[in-house]
């Protein structure tokens, strides 16, 4: 299982690359928005930054545009990996796109259904929305587990990723559904090392060494 950050942000990605742990980044045009900063000098400067893939969205349902904007960010870094709609036009821009060498990820699965058509289209990755699916009613885990299952029956090469996770609970649940790849906002990527009881026993064990020092 890899572990991507789920951000766009240099500074978090700068931090979390520091820990070692941190295989690739996926971005989508809400959290490039919400960034506020030039599109194309914050993806070079990912893709820079990032040596695994990084997932950058086009901003079109429209084939042709689709294909062309793919293109455009695929030039920009070698590691970039093109994020393409769940639709029949993404289906055929992926069809297009692997023709050209160009990596692709589905994005927006939310069943098993779907998650398998790009993948047997030749997507590198396919990205389940685990809080959405949920939203709906549906069991993210269960739909990851028959996903898992589907693309290994079927001997597909693409990669499953698990994203929009919203709380530290998705991840409990999430963290060992099979899934290739969990991505995972820099909130959560924190919240993930964390554990009071952690907190409190190495403090007993320092609290403890000091104790110890002052009477010898
Ligand atoms: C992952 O690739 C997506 O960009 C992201 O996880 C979507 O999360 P959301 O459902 O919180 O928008």
């Amino acid at each position: 299982m890899e572990i991507f950050a789920d951000t766009a942000s240099l500074d978090e990605l700068k931090e979390f690359l520091s820990w070692g742990l941190v295989a690739g980044c996926t971005t989508n045009p809400k959290i490039c928005a919400d960034e506020g900063v030039d599109f194309e000098t914050r993806m070079k400067d990912i893709l820079k930054l990032v040596k695994g893939p990084v997932s950058i969205e086009v901003t079109t349902n429209d084939y042709e545009l689709m294909v062309k904007e793919a293109k455009k960010y695929a030039s920009w870094g070698k590691n970039a990996v093109i994020k393409i709609p769940m639709n029949i036009n993404g289906l055929k821009a992926v069809k297009t796109l692997k023709e050209e060498g160009i990596k692709t990820n589905v994005t927006a699965c939310m069943s098993t259904k779907q998650a398998i058509l790009p993948a047997l289209a030749g997507a590198d990755y396919v990205s389940l929305f685990w809080a959405r699916i949920e939203d709906m009613g549906y069991d993210a885990r269960e739909i990851t587990e028959q996903t898992v299952r589907v693309f290994r029956e079927s001997g597909v090469k693409a990669k499953l990723i698990l994203g929009s996770f919203r709380q530290i609970s998705h991840l409990n649940r999430a963290i060992s559904s099979g899934a290739h790849v969990l991505t995972i906002p820099p909130k959560l990527l924190k919240g993930m090392v964390d554990n009071p009881r952690t907190t409190e026993t190495i403090q007993e064990f320092l609290d403890t060494w000091e104790d110890f020092k002052k009477k010898s």
